[in-house]
Parts: structure tokens; sequence; C-alpha cells
């Protein structure tokens, strides 16, 4: 087992995923409980995160007993610096800034850097650090370096203590994760056994140690992390759990029968499916400002949830399939103000008034990896590999004011849309297609006749997390025959044209 002490980085949760990907068990705890976590989760390793704090500045620490325990120890960044500075070394605010892309040179021979190169070969790194090393402590020794940091990879090797300024988690890091692999299999002697199937087990055991005999309600949403995380829950305590499927009628073609189905006839899972469309709709008349939509949306749903959960008697808690990306998307991790981009409802949305304890088994988990868990359930391939859908659902895929029209003929031209793509053999390539439909009209000609119509953007876009993305290169003919079967099935729609936006500087859905 690893225990991944966190300073704050944006970035910690990355650490746990490549740690989960070399099929090693890992668990995230703060600074601030890093003694209690040593003790609870008994770790064969340690690794430091990063964080947006200065040393120098009497930043985030742990107790340098730590170092006393003979556990081989990583420090990244943040980690690296305040290894140092406990182990005496030495930390300066940096007149030499680096951030983003950066070469490091191998200056050693070292288990940390086995199968890749050799002393005086380069390595492409991500960097995001102010402050820097500028002595090491007695007994390490300098294992690269680079342009900013003289320091880029420091080793004890008798002690099994390895630091880089670098961020070996992220993707950016070319060979990163070999880096990471090399701590945890060459330094620490783990053994990579771990799997998606050892989680269930233990999310299960974890879920009942949490709810007790306590009853569960969970809301879905049509989606694929609700769906998961009710299944999960289903099968740790069986009929404690109800599921309330609120039908906002913003879903893509055919999905809300399709999550009746599966849950009543496939899982047998107790479900309550609330037909709250005309509420949605009527609340969304007259809205166009995104912000407000959602919000709508969002109070929307707590309170027919609410009044679906009031019925069901003794109520203790509520779960969701919350996903680690929404988390940090929504709220600060280190607890200060941060920018609100987009208010995802599924995240603190809850009303005080609501006593109810969460259960979020997925909390930490990538979409992937609750992909990859969703088989493990047994859910079909076509269910999991879905691609995501935002809570508001279709309501901000229509800039401007909703109604059921326009929501028809997007639900129409997106599942036209995605019928090509999965056609073409490509649906797997994309992270997320969909259209949207624009309140724009535009002249065109039909037949002899002069057509004023809408216009229908299409998107897609790569990304490995939501977090960032690129724009899909469609083959042309694909998009050309999504355009023409647009054109020609659709009422209403004269115009289709293709998003080229990366996220940043765009986001993925156009509200
Ligand atoms: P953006 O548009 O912010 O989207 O680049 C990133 C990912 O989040 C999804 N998304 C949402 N999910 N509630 C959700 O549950 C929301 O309000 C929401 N807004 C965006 C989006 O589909 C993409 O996967």
């Amino acid at each position: 087992k690893v225990l991944i002490i966190d300073f704050g980085s944006q970035v910690t949760q990355l650490i746990a995923r490549r740690v989960r990907e070399c099929g090693v068990y890992c668990e995230i705890h703060p600074f601030t409980k890093a003694a209690e976590a040593l003790k609870s989760v008994q770790p064969n390793a340690v690794i430091l995160s990063g964080s947006p704090h200065s040393v120098v500045e009497a930043g985030p620490t742990v107790d340098k007993a730590l170092f006393d325990m003979g556990l081989p120890v990583f420090g990244i960044c943040y980690g690296e610096q305040l290894m140092c500075d406990l182990l005496g070394g030495k930390v300066e605010s940096g007149h030499h800034r680096e951030f983003g892309r950066a070469e490091i040179e191998i200056t050693a021979d070292t288990p940390l850097f086995r199968g890749l190169g050799h002393v005086g070969d380069k390595e492409i790194v991500w960097m995001s650090h102010g402050d820097r090393v500028t002595a090491i402590p007695d007994g390490f020794k300098v294992i690269a370096v680079s342009e900013g940091a003289p320091f880029a990879a420091i080793a004890n090797e008798d002690k099994r203590f390895y630091a880089v300024q670098f961020h070996p988690e992220v993707v950016h890091t070319v060979r990163g994760t070999q880096m990471l692999k090399n701590f945890l299999f060459e330094v620490a002697g783990l053994k990579g056994d771990w799997t998606m199937a050892a989680f269930r087990q233990e999310m299960i055991e974890k879920i009942r140690a949490q709810v007790g005999t306590g009853k569960v309600i969970c809301g879905l949403s049509g989606g694929v992390d609700s769906s998961v995380a009710a299944v999960l829950i289903h099968e740790a305590i069986g009929e404690q759990l109800t599921c309330v499927f609120v039908d906002t009628g913003l879903l893509r073609k055919n999905e809300g029968e399709q999550v009746v189905t599966l849950f009543r006839d496939h899982y047998n899972i107790p479900l309550i499916h609330v037909q709250a469309q005309d509420k949605f709709l009527g609340e969304l008349k007259g809205l166009s400002d995104p912000e407000q939509k959602r919000k709508t949306i969002g109070r929307l749903f707590i309170e027919v949830f609410d009044e679906e959960a009031a019925k069901i008697d003794g109520a203790e808690f509520l779960a969701q399939g919350t996903l680690y990306p929404d988390v940090v998307e929504s709220v600060s991790p280190h607890g200060g103000p941060s920018t609100v981009i987009k208010s995802h409802h599924n995240v603190g949305g809850l009303p005080d008034y609501m006593k109810l304890k969460l259960v979020e088994p997925l909390r930490e988990l990538f979409k992937d990896e609750v992909r990859a868990l969703g088989r493990e359930l047994g859910l079909s391939e076509a269910f999991v590999g879905r691609h995501p859908f935002p809570g508001p659902g279709l309501a901000i895929r229509i800039p401007g004011e909703v109604t059921a029209e326009k929501v028809k003929t997007l639900q129409d031209a997106d599942a036209i849309y995605l019928d090509e793509i999965r056609k073409a053999g490509l649906y797997n390539e994309i992270w997320q297609a969909f259209a949207v439909l624009l309140p724009v009209k535009t002249v065109g000609v039909m037949g002899d006749a002069r057509t004023y119509e809408d216009v229908l953007a299409l998107r897609a876009v790569t990304s490995s997390d939501g977090m960032t993305a690129d724009f899909y290169e469609f083959p042309w003919p694909v998009l050309g025959r999504c355009a023409t079967r647009i054109v020609n099935e659709i009422r209403g729609v004269n115009r289709v044209v293709y998003d080229v936006t990366s996220k940043p500087p765009g986001t993925i859905e156009w509200e």
C-alpha cells in the first residue's frame, strides 16, 4: 500500500490515479492527518504531493519522524522541497521560476530512472514551481538536472528517499509513469497486483461500514456515474437502497427508458421513476442565462428528489455518483477562494434541511476508472462506454431559452450524429460528442425554395479527464455524412457547423 500525503496540489489525485494504474493500492490523506494515516494505512511507501504553498513561507509540513520509519519516500515538487527542508537542505524563493515543459538531463544511474535513459540522456518533464532547492541534505546525490533546477531529481539511495522537482504524475512528463513505477516496484519492492475487482471489494466493505443498517436513497441522473454508484451500493447493501430517477426530459434520445429497464428489469433494484419533464420545462421558460439554467435545474432536481425521498421512511443516507473532476472543478482544494467556471449541481448542492449523510463511492475516481468499475460490476459495454453527459443535460446544449420542441429537435439530431460516429467506428476514440442547437437562423435553399432555419453545431473532443480537451479531427466524409443526414432528416435545421475549439480556452460544453 502507498500513502500519498496531500499538501494541496491540484494534481494530487493524478498521483493516486497513476499509482492505481500501476496496480498498487493507495490512499490520499491530508498532511494534517499524516501521523494518523501512517498508523491506519500501514503503508509500504509514502509519496509527498506538490502544493501551491511555499516551504520558505512556513507552508504545510509533516512530522520529521516520517523519515525515521525505514519507509521509502518519494517527494514530488513541493514534496522535494519539504524533504530537503526537513532533512537539512536548503530551499529558496526562486528567481528561477519554471512552468510548463522542461528538459532534464539524467546525471546518475539510479533505480528511479531504470528503463529510461542513461547518464547524459534527456527526458521531457513538466515543471511548475516558484521555489527551488539550493542545497541538498547529507546523504543525498543529484540524479538529474534541468536549466532552472540544479536539483531536478535527487536521491538518498541507502534510505530509499527520492525526490523530483517536476511532476511525474501529469501526462506532459512523457515517461513520468515509468518513474512512478520504478519507485513503486524497483525502490519500494511493491507488486502490481491490485485491480478494480479489489477496489470493488474494498468499497463494498466501506459502504457497509458507513451505512450499517441505515437506508440509502440514490438519485439517478441517467448517466454512467450515478448508475455505477447505485449498482455498487446495491451490491453492498441490497434492499436498503432505493433509487430515485428524476426524469428531467433533458436526456439524450431514449435514455430515460433505458435506465428504467436496466434498473427495474435487469438489476431488480427498487426504483422510483419521477416523470418531471413538464415541471423542468415549465421552470426553464424564459431563462437564457447559463448559470441560471443550471441553478434552476439543480434546485428543481433537489426539490423533486426531496419530495420523493420524504416518502421513504427513515432514510439516513444519500448516494451520489460524484467523480473527482467534479470535486476539483467545483471547490477549491485549499478551502480558499476559487473561481467558479461552471456550477456543477451535483457537488455540494445539498440543502442543509436534508439532513442526509452522503455516500459517494466514486469520489476518488476518474471517468475511465468508473467505466472499468462498471464493467467489473457487469454493466454492458454499450452502457458504461457512453460519453459523459452533464447533469443539466440538453438544457445547456440549447443556448437561450429551452422549449420542448427544441429539446426534441436536439435529441433527434444528436442521435443521428452519434449513430454516424458509431457506424464510422470512431465512438471510442472520442471523449464526448454531442450536438448543440443554436439560437440562430440562417438562410438556405432546399428544393427550389429558400429556407430560414436553425443552425446546429457539432462538438467532439478528446480528453483523458474532461479537465483539458482537444477538438477531434474527424475525417471530413464522416462530418459530411452527419451534416447531410441532419439537414435532410431534421425539420427546422438547415445548416451544420463543427466546433474546433480546444479546452482551454473553450470549455467542452457551450454553456
Ligand atoms: P466543461 O464544459 O466545463 O465540461 O469543459 C467538463 C465536463 O463536465 C461536464 N459538465 C457538467 N457535468 N454538471 C455536470 O454534472 C454540469 O453542470 C456540467 N457542466 C459540464 C461536461 O459534459 C464535460 O464532460
